[in-house]
């Protein structure tokens, strides 16, 4: 059996906390059985590691490994996809075609984000899970397989069940075992590890020098609570790698990036884990924290202010008062919801609509504020809707309508962009 360290390294998994060594531990442990295992953790917390781990620590190493990702095969094809079809089973059905269970014959299945599996597909999950019996789609006759499963979820499961989205036996099936993945926000002693294997990584790939964080940076890093996890580090130290002159990153700069106060809604959101909400004070300190960060932000705003009322305009705003004024003018942007865009945005340098000065030419008016409109960006260019479906149009072209990748590069999961596509008629 491979030891814990051999893991890592072959996996490339950074990290030391405890929680998650036990987690890769009993993956390694339930490896060379085949018992169904439950993956749970936040978005972004390093899931897909533990299916990959167990199928090559298994006797089927040398046999199919297949992903499915549940959340982003649309309702109507998906039980075509894991069980297959027969000709003329439905229209466009125009031959026979293998599912990913009999393809996978021998060997292990990864189903990710399982939570949204529909219902029907749950019943032939379950039949399939307890008899390696299965029908295709069209098909009486019964075929049979022999596949390993290992599933991952980021919803809360049991509300599922309550909710009825979920069947509960489907569940005690594929729960044999549960791995749990700790969050980032749990792992503080980790961050400063990942970033460092980040800058590494991305200085290489995009030959830079590496970041470095000062030491306030990496308590400021310690104290955010991640809400997009190890994902979230991974794109902030890209996006710094590229877009950062200065390659030593203090707090500061990083508050540009991942403002504090976007933290709240996380901070207040406990999870299950075991040190949930424990490491993130009182509410009185976040409180204060907020009102630092907007008494900061509201000097900044009057300097800023007064400057460009004596230079009429003619300013050239530096790339932290660019961040300023686009906090400001774009509260919304203040969310941390994991999958949501709007999160995403927020962690994006966006194109700054700031101010514009409209005045007279009467100087010795220039003091007077009541004399200068300063026209405030069109809702249209600060619609969050806009530029959500703008940026995932402009992904799926990036990537040639290939949706993972697109929704990699757009830092959310495939099952978000699956909901947005759909959301926003982009089928096509
Ligand atoms: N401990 C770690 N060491 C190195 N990289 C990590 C670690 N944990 C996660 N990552 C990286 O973070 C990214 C996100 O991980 P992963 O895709 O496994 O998340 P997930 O838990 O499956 O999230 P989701 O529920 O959104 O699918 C990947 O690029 C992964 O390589
Ligand atoms: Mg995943």
């Amino acid at each position: 059996m491979a030891d814990l360290q051999s893991i890592k390294t072959r996996f490339g998994i950074i990290g030391n906390f405890p929680a998650l060594n036990r987690a890769l531990e009993k993956s390694i442990q339930v490896a060379p059985t085949d018992i169904s295992v439950l993956v749970i953790g936040e978005s972004g917390v390093g899931k897909e590691f533990i299916p990959k781990i167990i199928h090559a620590e298994s006797r089927r190493k040398h046999q199919p490994y297949i992903v499915v990702n549940c959340g982003a095969i649309p309702e109507g094809t998906i039980d075509s996809e894991l069980f297959g079809h027969e000709k003329g089973a439905f229209t466009g059905a125009t031959s026979t075609r293998k599912g990913y269970f009999e393809v996978a014959d021998g060997g292990t299945i990864f189903l990710d984000e399982v939570g949204e599996l529909p219902l029907q597909t749950q019943v032939r999950l379950l039949r399939v899970l307890e008899s390696g019996e299965f029908m295709k789609v069209g098909s009486s006759q019964v075929q049979k397989t022999n596949v390993r499963i290992v599933a991952a979820t980021n919803v809360n499961m049991m509300k599922a069940i309550t909710d009825g989205r979920f069947r509960e036996d489907l569940y005690y099936r594929l729960n044999t075992v549960q791995i749990d993945m700790p969050a980032l926000r749990e792992r503080k002693g980790d961050i400063h590890l990942l970033f460092r294997k980040f800058a590494i990584d991305f200085a290489e790939k995009y030959r830079m020098p590496e970041l470095k964080l000062t030491d306030d940076a990496v308590s400021y890093l310690e104290n955010y609570a991640f809400p997009g996890n190890v994902r979230q580090l991974r794109n902030l130290v890209e996006q710094m790698t590229v877009v950062e002159q200065n390659r030593e990153v203090n707090s500061v700069k990083l508050a540009e990036y991942i403002p504090m106060n976007a933290n709240l809604p996380a901070v207040v959101q406990k999870s299950s884990g075991e040190n949930a909400g424990s490491d993130f004070g009182s509410e009185r300190e976040i409180m204060y924290k907020i009102l630092f960060d907007m008494r900061n932000d509201i000097n900044d705003l009057k300097s800023l202010t007064s400057e460009l009322i004596k230079n009429r305009g003619n300013v050239d705003l530096s790339s932290q008062e660019k961040n300023l004024i686009n906090r400001i003018y774009t509260p919304e942007t203040q969310t941390a919801n994991p999958n949501s865009l709007l999160y995403f945005e927020n962690n994006h340098q966006k194109e700054v609509h700031h101010p514009t000065i409209i005045s007279d030419n009467d100087d010795h008016h220039y003091n007077d504020v009541e004399d200068i409109e300063i026209e405030e960006a069109k809702p249209e260019s600060l619609s969050l809707q806009n530029n959500e479906k703008d940026l995932i149009i402009k992904a799926l072209e990036k990537h040639k309508g290939r949706r993972n990748r697109a929704a990699d590069e757009l830092g959310i999961s495939q099952r978000t962009l699956y909901r947005k596509i759909k959301q926003y008629n982009l089928e096509e």
